[in-house]
């Protein structure tokens, strides 16, 4: 088989689409302190398909049925110009999160579903350590295995020989790319989160999230993304093929400050969420 190079599946980062307008918008806006909530309502309002899909995220992650959030504005006045943003965020990547991934056995919508899942994780998590950026936290979170969608396309010529490694060697997905392709899916997510001009510790969070201990611009970042990513595999959220080969880094939990029992009852606490599929729409 013909070895890739990083730069050829780099090169693949390109048929991704980029972020909709409408996106980089409001976070322009949630950056700026002068921006009120009726300057995100406006930007928000040219999509309607976005506005309706944000105010039911909205609603299912932080109220559960109750249905509270009826406006866009509603939303920023209960949970914050930065939530908007990572549900915005978080609304426009589904779509590309939902493709089927054959080459990791996973089925349509179940790396939306990890995804989604780790990233509402990695919000309480980080509530519990009390890490500066909620938000942040979520929003690595949401996009850490966003290389899979391109590596995927290559799968299917190296596919059999992944397999058969991970199986053979009991090794996990990201060790067996290494060994295969000479990469993983951790440093092409990377790749994709610079072409988004997200900012470096996003970046950097993405392309080391199994591989915590190497981050040196935002270490703690980067072991709330790892920590919730294997926790929700733990819990069975999105196993795919290797689900189960992807240990929890015990350094990671040191460095953000958590002991085994804290993640139990964080993990208690989203059975509940988890439950109301409205979240993964
Ligand atoms: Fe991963
Ligand atoms: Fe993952």
């Amino acid at each position: 088989m013909s070895k890739l190079s990083l730069d050829n599946v780099v090169g693949k980062v390109d048929e991704l689409p980029s972020l909709p307008q409408v996106v980089i918008r409001v976070m322009e806006l949630t950056e700026d302190p002068d921006s009120t909530a009726f300057d995100i309502n406006e930007v928000l309002s040219q999509d309607q398909n976005m506005t309706a899909q944000v105010l039911r995220m909205a609603n299912s992650i932080y109220y559960g049925y109750s249905r509270r959030i009826a406006t866009v504005t509603d939303a920023i006045i209960h949970i914050g110009f930065n939530a908007v943003r990572s549900i915005v965020l978080a609304a426009s990547v589904s779509k590309i999160l939902k493709r089927e991934l054959e080459g990791y056995s996973m089925g349509q919508g179940e790396l939306w579903v990890h995804s989604q899942c780790a990233a509402v994780f990695a919000r309480l998590l980080a509530k519990k350590v009390k890490f500066r950026s909620v938000e942040l936290a979520y929003t690595a979170t949401l996009l850490h295995d966003i290389g899979k969608l391109i590596l995927n396309s290559y799968m299917n010529e190296a596919y059999q020989e992944v397999i058969d490694t991970v199986n053979r060697d009991r090794i996990s997905f990201d060790q067996a790319e290494a060994a295969i392709l000479g990469f993983n899916h951790a440093e092409v997510g990377g790749k994709v989160a610079e072409k988004w001009n997200l900012p470096g510790d996003l970046v950097e969070a993405i392309a080391l999230h199994h591989n915590p201990t190497m981050a040196k611009n935002n270490p703690t970042l980067t072991s709330l993304v790892h920590v919730s990513d294997a926790v929700i595999l733990q819990m069975g959220m999105g196993l795919g093929l290797d689900g189960l080969q992807y240990p929890l880094s015990d350094d990671a939990l040191q460095l953000i400050g958590v002991e085994n029992s804290d993640l139990e009852s964080l993990m208690a606490e989203i059975v509940d969420l988890f439950i109301d599929k409205d979240v993964f729409n």
